[in-house]
């Protein structure tokens, strides 16, 4: 039996993995150390509070002696804990640097001192900037981060390559594009769009939306990052990506297609500042080397998140309160 500790596990894309290892990994034990910021969400994994294989820890990742005690006993950090979204980064990084940067940094510092055997930090394809009409980003692409939130990744990203090459310790990164599925916060495009467009309001598309992003279901990141803990080589890099570029508007077409609402409810906004044009992965190394490959279709998977969405009403109506309506007035009442 192996035990997990995975940071940052009760927002959208850590809460994700948690289901699907306690569902599929008979040998593996979770210990989720959150802080439940804005972001963190307990009803994200209300149901499993009493798993056998499952303890919740309420905790920050920048509070060392915190840190040096969830630590014991614990076989591996996959560290999902971070700051995650751009625009909150261009309002104010001081959060992205003290969670994003120092907060891995004393888990690198306390994962070594506690011979924890391996370290995932999963990264994302922002680190890499953005890439012009052809072209995709691989392992080897240098790093040029374009917003706070990315830069702050970038500097995680090279703290755990200092901490494989000056100590030695186990360490792999994963770089994932865009993910899409149920339990996201609605703030980042998609579901926002889907629950503003749930209760007929307008949806804000920055520019011109010919902004290119490519998407994966969140459950094909988590096999990735499991592939990543199981089968990655220490100080090596991971790309995952599921081949599916779409431009924010042609992904908002499709949105209010699919929930049946006219094209009116669209409503251009200034643009995100230093707002990167495309991202687009090549994960030939993660297919070649840990064996995975994405498996949702968009199509499909863009269907069961609405519907997710759709049969969730009580978890949007919980997190659209609160920070949130501040959040959003600041955002979108400038633009
Ligand atoms: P999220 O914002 O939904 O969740 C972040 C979680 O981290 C929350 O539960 C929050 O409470 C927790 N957290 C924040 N600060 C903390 C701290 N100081 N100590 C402990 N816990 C803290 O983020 P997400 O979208 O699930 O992203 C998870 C990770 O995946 C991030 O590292 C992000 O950079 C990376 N990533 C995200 C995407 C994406 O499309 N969302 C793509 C690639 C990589
Ligand atoms: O690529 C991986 C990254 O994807 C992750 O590292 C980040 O944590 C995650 O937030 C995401 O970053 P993006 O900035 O690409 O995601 P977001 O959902 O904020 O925006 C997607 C695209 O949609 C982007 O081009 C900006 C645009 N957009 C977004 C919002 C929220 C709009 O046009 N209007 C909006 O209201």
């Amino acid at each position: 039996m192996a035990t997990l500790l995975v940071t940052g596990g009760c927002g959208f894309i850590g809460s994700n993995f948690i289901r699907d290892v306690l569902a599929n990994e008979p040998d593996i034990s979770i210990v989720n150390f959150d802080a439940l910021t804005y972001a963190g969400n307990l009803a994200n994994l209300a149901d499993l509070e009493s798993h056998s294989r499952y303890r919740f820890v309420k905790g920050d990742i920048t509070d060392r002696a915190a840190v040096e005690k969830a630590l014991e006993g614990v076989d591996g950090v996959i560290n999902f804990a971070a700051e995650s979204h751009v625009d909150r980064s261009i309002l104010d990084s001081g959060p992205f640097l003290r969670t994003n940067v120092i907060g891995t940094q004393i888990l690198l510092d306390v994962a070594r001192s506690q011979k924890i055997k391996r370290f995932v930090q999963v990264s994302t394809d922002e680190v890499y900037g953005s890439l012009g009409a052809t072209g995709l980003f691989t392992e080897e692409t240098p790093l040029h981060p374009n917003s706070p939130y990315s830069a702050s990744k970038a500097a995680a990203d090279m703290l755990v390559q200092a901490y494989v090459h000056t100590f030695g310790m186990d360490a792999v990164i994963t770089r994932c594009s865009n993910n899409y599925g149920p339990y996201q916060f609605p703030e980042k495009l998609i579901p926002l769009f889907i629950t503003n467009l749930m209760r007929d309001q307008q949806v804000p598309i920055y520019g011109d939306g010919q902004q290119i992003r490519d998407w994966i279901h969140v459950r094909d990141h988590g096999a990735g990052i499991l592939a990543a803990w199981r089968k990655g080589k220490a100080g090596e890099v991971y790309n995952f990506g599921g081949r599916c570029e779409k431009a924010n508007l042609d992904l908002t077409h499709l949105m209010l297609d699919l929930l049946g609402k006219p094209r009116t409810l669209i409503k251009y906004v200034q643009d995100r500042p230093g707002h990167d044009r495309r991202y687009a992965i090549d994960c030939t190394k993660a297919e070649r080397e840990l064996g995975w490959s994405p498996q949702m279709t968009f199509d499909v998977g863009l269907r069961e998140t609405i519907d997710w969405y759709k049969a969730n009403e009580a978890w949007i109506k919980n997190v659209r309160s609160g920070d949130y309506l501040k959040y959003y007035q600041q955002q979108y009442g400038s633009r």
